[in-house]
This record gives structure tokens, sequence and C-alpha cells, in this order.
């Protein structure tokens, strides 16, 4: 008998077809997240689910559905999945890493620069018909080049910005948990300071941490305090890494001068006052979403799950205990 899967959102069809070459599958096609009572309906006698990063698979989930041995997620940041619960049911978890990093780092410099130069705003302004011809005092925005630029967490993506950011001259600090070694920081010509220091140095400040306890609110009140009032912060993370109210005051009170934002706190809710502020860019969570990418990401989750359901060690297993060696 086959095992029975569900995919709990739209994706593509190829990735649809490769997962029913081995499985009975069950998808959502409208691509609307099921609430929270559906998604354990539909989880019912499935052995794996491939799941986006708005399906919340928790402890409550995991004790309804027994039959459950895989959570194949598309994305790098599992920050949906309680991993302890999952590892206490005996459930694998799995991520896509890796294949979105130089998309992200990409869009995390389309946001710095779209933030610095103003350009949704000229955009805008001109698509109104306001543009009456040129000016040199008009849209006067900031310049990237030779600036100083902060990397928070040296990750993958972090490292990516920092590459691109070579090539505009820029200085780099970045900041970790953990310091990247010697040749790594002489590769991307960064420079390890404290969290403190990256703060009060940087023209730019860009957020590359994952989520968890100790990064929520990893940019709050306090923080923008220390930030220069010209400085623009980029967050293409995850949207509890930034206080969004406190971020609201600085950015009403002049403690910093605009953001670049992809992510929010309460997606897809974005604090009111932001959506009215021109210093700010917003996008709606769009940093891996090339074509090549989402679909790599969407055939590495196919893959962790066949591997998974066929007596493999899934290739991005997060919770390794689960399947020890
Ligand atoms: C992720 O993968 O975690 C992103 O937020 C979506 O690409």
């Amino acid at each position: 008998m086959r095992s029975k899967v569900l995919i709990t959102r739209k994706i593509f069809d190829e990735v649809i077809a490769f997962v029913r070459d081995h499985f009975e599958v069950d998808d959502n096609q409208s691509d609307i997240p099921f609430p929270p009572d559906t998604l354990v309906q539909r989880l019912e006698k499935k052995a794996g689910a491939i799941t986006l990063l708005t399906d919340r698979i928790d402890e409550d989930v995991l004790s309804q559905c027994p039959d459950l041995k895989i959570v194949s997620n598309i994305a790098v940041g599992y920050n949906n999945i309680d991993v302890p619960a999952c590892t206490r049911h005996k459930v694998m978890v799995t991520n896509t890493p890796g294949v979105l990093d130089d998309t992200t780092a990409d869009f995390t410099w389309a946001l710095l620069l779209a933030t610095a130069r103003r350009l949704v705003e000229a955009d805008q302004y001109l698509r109104s018909s306001q543009w009456t011809g040129w000016k040199l005092m008009e849209f006067l925005g900031s310049d990237v080049h030779h600036k100083t630029l902060g990397i928070c967490g040296l990750g993958r993506i972090g490292q990516g910005v920092a590459r691109r950011a070579k090539g505009f001259d820029m200085q780099i600090l970045y900041t970790d948990l953990v310091r990247a070694t010697q040749s790594a920081e002489k590769e991307l010509g960064a420079s390890f300071v404290d969290k403190k220091t990256l703060l009060a140095q940087s023209d730019f400040v860009t957020l590359h941490v994952p989520l968890g306890p100790q990064t929520t609110y990893y940019v709050s009140a306090a923080e923008l305090a220390l930030m220069k009032p010209t400085a623009i912060l980029i967050n293409a993370s995850r949207g509890p890494v930034v206080d969004e109210k406190a971020l609201v005051q600085a950015l009403k009170e002049g403690k910093i001068a605009g953001a670049g934002l992809d992510v929010y706190e309460r997606e897809p809710e974005v604090e009111p006052a932001l959506l009215v502020m021109k210093n700010v860019i917003l996008a709606p969570h769009i940093a891996s979403a090339s074509y090549e990418t989402r679909l790599r990401m969407a055939m590495m989750a196919a893959e962790n799950l066949i591997a998974g359901l066929t007596g493999k060690r899934p290739p991005n297993l997060v919770n390794e205990e689960v399947l020890p060696l």
C-alpha cells in the first residue's frame, strides 16, 4: 500500500507529480492556509506532509496525528514547527537550506538600494504624473558606495550580502554569536564587532539571524536608539526579529532614516503606520521568490519527504536525533 501524504498549499505541478510517483497525494490547490482544525483533519492517516511557513505544526497537531512520520517544510526557516515536540513524537523535520542564499542576498540588496535611493517613492511620483522635469534637488537619497554596512548574522545569506557589498566598496562590519574564521573574514573583507558597535557605526544594518528565543526583538527601542539618524534598517530574516512598534516610533522620531522590510511580526498584518511612511519600503516576504529558487526549494522538500518515507535519511534533516546514525 502506498503511503498517504499531504501537500498543505499550492506548489509547482511538476513537484506534485514527482511526489505522486511515490505516494498517494492529498493537496490544497486553493493556496489558502488550512485553519488548524482542517489541517489536523487533512493530516489524518498521512505519513508525511509538505508544509509552508504558514502552517503551524505543534504539540496539539502532532498528538492528533499519530501516523505522521515527516514534516518537510519548504523554507530554510522552520520557526512554524515545534521541533522538540516533533522529536518527542519521532517525527522528522526537514528544511531547504542553501538553495535560496544567493536569491535572498540579491533581494536584500534590492531592498537596500531601493530604500537608500527612494526608488518606490520616485516610481509612484512619476506614475501619478507629478514629474514636471529634471530638478537638482529632487529625490535626494543616500549614497550606498563607500558607506558602512553592518550585517547581523554572518551565515550563508549574510555572507552573500557581504560578498555583494564588496562591489560597492563598502566597509563591512558583522556581528554573530560565533566569530567567523580569519580566512572567511579576509575573503569577505568583514570585521567582527559587538552588536552595539555595529549599530552605532553602520549606515545600513541588515538582519540575517534565524528566529528563536534569543533573537525575538533582536532590534527593539534600545537598539534603534543606538543607530545613526541617517541609518537604514533592512530586514529579510523573520518579522519578530524586529519590534515593529518600536520601529514605527524610531522612524517617527527620526532616530533612523528609513527601513526596507520583507517580513513582519504578524504576517500578513503590517503595522498600519508603516504603510503610510514614504521612507519605508515594504515587500510581501518574497526574498527567495525567484522562479528557479522557489521551484528548487519545493523539489528539495519533495526529495526530503521521499527519502524520509522510503527508509533513507532525508538530506536536510533538522532533528538528527530522531534517526540515530
Ligand atoms: C525561508 O525559506 O525561510 C524564507 O523565509 C522563505 O523563503
